[in-house]
């Protein structure tokens, strides 16, 4: 990807639909009987894998004008006739893994080389204590689950992760009795809306959530509002370009998914936010202007609310004055890539001032930006993070491997092509 010093970044875009949101429409979808119809899902190459692993277990999903059908129900699914492959996306198979907990066949589910490296003993674990049997490849993918009767649990999650709860939530379902997750942090409770709309109402209270065995899902009819992370690049972009103003319509406004847009305000950022629904999910409008930034510390509580925007929000803190810290962010070296040595890495070889601290980062702003050939590690976000300092470089550079933004945001050069005048 080649990316040019832009002199504005303008106009007004509808993105295309949540990543999180998507995969939980598919997944749910598949498991509830009867008919469940998507508008604006996702473009998302990972979403896609989602796609592509439950038709591998017999679910029939097709394309209605532009809405995506699911005849779903859980009867339905058949032991796979070969191994499911989640591609990179890490959502896909441990929350994939959760609904196949409860079903009474083998299935194993792989993924690239990026997602084989990741964690999944933490899903693997909880599901065996509910009466799976999941066999892990040394923690990783590929991950067997052989599924049956499970009993509900109560579990206390050492670490907030949305996908982990969903997958337990999704074999809670499918369980005997009652199961019950506790976060020691809030994370994106997508799944606890969706649910409710499915006509299995999710029991929240405080930092649990729970969910009662046997509870029948019925089909519906679900709007993905526009991705939330992939909107964090271009706020971001329109902050540190001079006469810039980016306007996001339809977009994801859940507080689960915006604390970057918190964290750019204290930052001085000019970052307005209209909310035109809340049920089920909050949408609205976001509108970013060209800022003068200064740095801040990110409060480490709000970590788990802007996991996927630190990216962005470093770039932020290149053009800002002063410091940008962000911390008790360890969970960003087990994704896609490790990502606080990718953004130090990416950042430093385009003349940012960036430090590396065990579990994040501190970037001094300030530095003026050169282009250079800076390596995404073929992770979407890093990627899109490195085009969008580039933005604001003394010259050209260009992402290695910058086809990997497909993975989440396929339309992330063009919109940025005609956001920067240049189609
Ligand atoms: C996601 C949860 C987060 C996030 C990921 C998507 C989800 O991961 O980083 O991009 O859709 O539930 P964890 O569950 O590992 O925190």
């Amino acid at each position: 990807m080649r990316i040019e010093p832009a002199a504005f970044v303008r106009g007004t875009f509808t993105l295309p639909g949540d990543k999180s949101i998507s995969h939980r429409a598919a997944l749910i979808g598949a498991m509830a009987t009867g008919e469940t119809r998507v508008r604006n899902f996702s473009s998302a190459a990972d979403c896609a894998s989602t796609l592509a692993c439950l038709r591998g277990l017999g679910v029939a999903i097709r394309e209605e004008g532009r809405e995506l059908v699911i005849e779903g129900g859980l009867s339905a699914w058949r032991a796979p006739d070969a191994v499911l492959d989640a591609g990179n996306s890490g959502s896909t198979i441990r929350m994939l893994a959760g609904a196949l907990a409860g079903r009474p066949f083998r299935a194993t589910l792989t993924g690239d080389a990026s997602l084989r490296r990741r964690p999944l003993e933490r899903v693997a674990a909880p599901l065996r204590a509910m009466g799976a049997s999941v066999e892990t490849t040394a923690g990783s993918a590929p991950i067997t689950i052989t599924g049956g009767r499970l009993r509900g649990f109560a579990h206390d999650l050492p670490l907030a992760s949305a996908q982990v709860k969903t997958a337990l939530l999704l074999a809670g379902l499918q369980a005997e009795g009652r199961t019950t997750v506790r976060e020691p942090m809030p994370s994106r409770d997508h799944t606890e809306r969706m649910l409710a709309a499915f006509g299995a109402p999710v029991e929240r209270q405080g930092l649990s959530a729970s969910v009662v065995g046997g509870t029948p899902l019925h089909g519906a009819s679900v709007s993905v509002p526009g991705d939330a992370s992939s909107a964090a690049f271009l706020v971001v972009a329109a902050l540190v370009r001079p006469d810039s103003e980016v306007r996001l319509e339809g977009v994801l406004l859940s507080p689960t998914r915006t604390a970057f847009v918190e964290v750019l305000r204290a930052m001085g950022g000019r970052v307005e936010t209209r909310l035109d629904a809340a049920e089920p999910e909050p949408v609205g409008t976001i509108v970013a202007s060209s800022s003068a930034l200064h740095g801040t510390r990110v409060d480490p509580t709000l970590v788990p609310s802007l996991i996927d925007e630190v990216p962005a929000l470093a770039v932020a803190g290149a053009f800002a004055t002063g410091e940008l810290e962000v911390t008790g962010a360890s969970e960003l070296r087990f994704k896609e890539s490790d990502r606080i040595a990718a953004l130090v890495s990416g950042l430093q070889a385009l003349g940012a001032q960036v430090r590396e601290l065990p579990d994040g980062l501190v970037v001094t702003g300030g530095a003026r930006l050169h282009g250079a050939s800076v390596d995404s590690r073929g992770d979407h976000r890093i990627a899109m993070a490195l085009a969008v300092a580039a933005l604001g470089a003394s010259g050209p550079s260009e992402i290695v491997s910058g086809d990997c933004v497909a993975v989440s945001f396929p339309e992330f050069e063009a919109l940025l092509a005609r956001a920067t005048g240049r189609a």
